[in-house]
């Protein structure tokens, strides 16, 4: 599946000694797409265990970073730092890259295990609304790659894992509205390595997003700390995000490019006009907004003759709005 060009000569300096393993292709129902590893390039060599150009594109999956906001689920590469999942997502949909699943479908999944602590055990899970953060089952996996806490004598060195889609799960993520994003990993101390890569899920019938059926499942502790470490971090990215756009930068962005023949097949995503309910509301939602109007006459009189209700009331409207004002954030920052 590696089309290799015989395109690096690079002089390479190294020093340390990382590991990794990278997954080249997931397929799913046999005669669907196969889907690859995202930001996984076919350029790159696969007959080495350096650092560079063996390891850049394995996908480093650490807990810790995606607490800290570094990074989101999918982690990120040594080559091209945090993976966006709904960017790549749509990008493989774009190429017809995804495959396809269904209930128990069993997945041959192809991971290259560039040195030592590329090795197994993998483990694998799933996140079905796609890119919202939440991983919703574990997946088994059998015919792991061998190895111990993710280390063996292997290298370069390609391994074929089952995995196994759950009976019951929903995949309702992307443009596609059933695509569901797998993610496997190994443990080894280095990493954890390993990578997401999309998989459509064809017994489903596509979710249509609307805002009230998002579920939003995050504490007040989490946003809060959240926002704490998104404060403190902002600083480095703005300089970052600056550094970036520096002449030097967008040359060598340019010339890794070319060598990798990056690119990206586009298509055109429609405009729609999503259908409202117009006129006044009937029966049902009228009384419960009559309700909500009722309840806020009730709160601010309440605030008038009472010291402690109005209080209560207070503190308990200050939670509600941090709740929705750092949300709001938290998802503009984090699912980019
Ligand atoms: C490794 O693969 C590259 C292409 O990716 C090829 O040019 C090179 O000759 C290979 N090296 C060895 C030692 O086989
Ligand atoms: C998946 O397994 C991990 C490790 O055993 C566990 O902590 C986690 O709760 C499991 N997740 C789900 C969704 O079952
Ligand atoms: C499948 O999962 C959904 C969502 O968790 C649940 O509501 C439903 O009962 C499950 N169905 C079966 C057959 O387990
Ligand atoms: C949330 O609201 C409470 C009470 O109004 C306030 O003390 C706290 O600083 C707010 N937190 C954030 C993160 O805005």
């Amino acid at each position: 599946m590696s089309s290799f060009s015989s395109i690096l000569s690079f002089s390479v300096l190294l020093a340390l000694t990382q590991a990794h393993g990278v997954i080249l292709g997931a397929q799913g129902i046999k005669g669907s797409p196969e889907s690859v590893g995202f930001q996984v390039n076919p350029e790159l060599a696969r007959n080495c265990t350096s650092i560079s150009p063996c390891q850049q594109d394995t996908t480093i999956i650490r807990d810790q970073e995606i607490i800290d906001n570094v990074v989101n689920e999918c982690g990120r590469t040594e080559l091209a730092g945090n993976i966006d999942i709904g960017e790549n997502t749509e990008n493989a949909l774009a190429a017809g890259a995804v495959t396809q699943v269904q209930s128990g479908t069993q997945m041959i999944v192809t991971i290259h295990q560039v040195n030592a602590d590329g090795a197994g055990p993998y483990t694998c899970d799933l996140v079905e609304a796609g890119n919202n953060g939440i991983i919703t089952q574990n997946l088994t996996v059998e015919d792991n790659v061998p190895g111990v806490n993710g280390l063996s004598q292997a290298k370069f060195q390609d391994f074929n894992i089952k995995v196994n889609m759950p009976d019951n799960f929903t995949c309702t993520g992307s443009s596609a509205g059933n695509v569901c994003t797998v993610r496997c990993r190994n443990n080894a101390q280095a990493g954890p390595f390993g990578g997401c890569f999309p998989v459509q899920q064809v017994d489903v019938t596509p979710n249509v997003n609307t805002a009230a059926n998002i579920p939003s499942a995050q504490s007040l502790e989490k946003i809060t700390a959240q926002v704490a470490q998104n404060q403190k971090d902002l600083p480095a990215a703005i300089a970052a995000v600056q550094n970036a756009g520096s002449d030097q930068a967008l040359q060598n962005s340019a010339a890794v490019s070319s060598l990798l023949k990056q690119t990206i097949t586009s298509s055109v995503a429609p405009t729609l006009t999503v259908d409202v309910a117009t006129g006044v509301a009937t029966t049902a939602a009228a009384t419960s907004s009559a309700a909500a109007k009722t309840n806020n006459g009730n709160g601010r009189k309440g605030n008038n003759g009472n010291n402690n209700a109005n209080s209560n009331a207070n503190s308990r409207q200050g939670k509600g709005n941090n709740v929705s004002n750092n949300e709001r954030r938290r998802r503009s920052l984090f699912i980019a």
